[in-house]
């Protein structure tokens, strides 16, 4: 029963796991954001479900510092909670889920009713999660999604085992694969800077750009995650997934519509030309403590009493990949990820190629397109001018358009908000579908295995640096060139 969307409606949204982190740190002060701002149907329960013995005061109490509450919005939010409810239950009884059934039954007043099922829970229940859910807890008169997270497996074989499974027990419709990039701004804003842009189109190709870098950094560890994260490392925590959905959006071809399935076929497509990760085509590397650093950043990695002595788990990767089609074949897309580093940064930079027929004696410098993604949304264009007055110098400079000085009054939304909206209202355009995840896997597998099986050692960076001094000369082996004559400016609003 899809396609039952109106939100006069009553819609049940279920939370399982509803007393772990993701649950008190992400998922309840979203759906309160949602509530505030009244965009969730009006008739909607929250349901949360997990195995903890706990009320829902104690969902409060937890989630409080997190839930951002602004003077005048005390009311709303006690409305919130009253639209809450908390359940125990075990993740894989049968009878329990059927007693969430008959508590979910109770508000479900009316010849129609909408279920939607929010999974954040272990990887190692998700199976059975799912079947309950499947048995005991379908809607009957209306839709039931199910929003699920990663990890999506740990390799093809695995992650081909839980696709289907899933596929077993719900059609892809019902499926949503969160990837949260797919719900930034800029991320969002890569189809229409494409594809609504006659300027880009005819320059988008191997003839003009030089190579693109997508990086993501972050300036803090592990911070007491090692024991999940040792077990993934950091191809698969953001590479595999976050960085690789942006490459599609940057490089696929035209979609014959905005239609999500059209979408997500070329972005499979364009997957479809990148061949297998060769293990010469990527640096690894693990950061070590600086001693001369502030509290967490004198410790390494291999600090982090979680982590197995001796890890070999990558928190620093570099990774080219090469897209063989007639728009791209041989412009090296690089993508850049660590933890650990000088800065929190995601950003999508487009090198263009040097000018042909240089009569500027080498002092051009290349042009770089830069979609910021965060912090601070920006879109810049770093291009040559003649310096201002009587000088014919060149100038590095550029067009400059910085959502904070631009959009002032414009709140940008935070992914959450808006993926958990979306599936409220069926948009499946920004998840992930089953092809795409397939093709991930696909390309990053052997090298991963490669990388476990031969126990390669990552090159070492210090807490708080920019990366293992070896990355700068990959990136220029890759055609991509760092003049570090230039720095952008934040703009400061007037
Ligand atoms: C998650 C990763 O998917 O993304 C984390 O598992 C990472 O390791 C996080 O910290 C980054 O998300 P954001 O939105 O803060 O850039």
């Amino acid at each position: 029963m899809e396609n039952k969307t109106d939100f006069q409606y009553p819609h049940t949204f279920v939370l399982l796991g509803a007393s772990g982190d993701l649950a008190k740190k992400k998922i309840y002060p979203t759906i309160w954001y949602l509530y505030r701002d009244n965009l969730l149907p009006k008739n909607t329960k929250f349901i949360g479900y997990a195995r903890t013995k706990q009320s829902l005061e104690d969902i409060k109490e937890k989630s409080k510092k997190y839930i951002k509450v602004r003077p005048g919005e005390e009311k709303k939010l006690e409305e919130f909670w009253k639209a809450n409810d908390y359940v125990t239950g075990s993740y894989d009884k049968r009878t329990d889920y059927e007693l969430l059934n008959q508590h979910i039954s109770k508000f479900e007043k009316g010849p129609t009713a909408n279920r939607i099922f929010y999974l954040a829970v272990p990887p190692t229940v998700f199976e059975d999660v799912t079947v309950n859910i499947r048995n005991a807890c379908i809607a009957i008169k209306g839709y039931t999604r199910v929003i699920i997270e990663k990890p999506f497996g740990r390799d093809d074989e695995s992650s081909d085992k839980l696709s289907s499974h899933l596929a077993s027990l719900f059609k892809e419709e019902q499926i949503y694969r969160i990837d949260h990039y797919l719900g930034k701004e800029m991320v969002q804003n890569l189809l229409t800077l494409r594809f609504a842009n006659q300027i880009f189109s005819p320059s988008w190709n191997r003839e003009n750009i030089a190579s693109v870098l997508i990086s993501f950094k972050e300036p803090f560890g592990t911070e007491g995650r090692g024991g999940y994260f040792d077990s993934f490392g950091i191809i698969r925590d953001v590479m595999q997934n976050h960085l690789l959905q942006i490459l599609s959006l940057v490089a696929m071809e035209k979609p014959v519509t905005l239609n999500p399935n059209d979408i997500r076929d070329e972005k499979v497509k364009v997957l479809r030309h990148i061949k297998p990760i060769q293990l010469e085509n990527v640096l690894v590397g693990q950061y070590v403590g600086n001693p001369n650093g502030q509290g967490e950043e004198k410790l390494g990695y291999l600090d982090d009493p979680t982590v197995p002595k001796g890890s070999v788990t990558p928190t620093y990767a570099i990774t080219v990949l090469y897209i063989d089609n007639s728009r791209w074949q041989g412009v090296p897309f690089i993508l850049r990820c660590g933890k650990a580093l000088n800065e929190r940064k995601a950003e999508v930079r487009v090198q263009y190629k040097n000018v042909p027929g240089d009569i500027f004696e080498g002092h051009a410098k290349r042009n770089e397109l830069v979609i910021r993604v965060q912090p601070g949304e920006a879109l810049y264009l770093k291009l040559m001018s003649k310096s201002p007055g009587m000088k014919f110098d060149l100038l590095e400079t550029e067009l400059d358009l910085t959502y904070s000085v631009r959009y002032k009054e414009t709140d940008v939304p935070d992914a959450y908000e808006r993926l958990i909206l979306d599936v409220f209202t069926g948009t499946q355009m920004h998840f992930v579908r089953n092809d795409e995840l397939k093709e991930a896997w696909r390309i990053f597998t052997p090298v991963l295995k490669e990388l476990e099986e031969k126990h390669i050692k990552p090159l070492s960076y210090v807490y708080g640096s920019r990366g293992p001094p070896e990355a700068d000369a990959k990136l220029a082996e890759c055609d991509f060139k760092y003049s570090g004559s230039y720095k952008w400016q934040k703009p400061t609003p007037s």
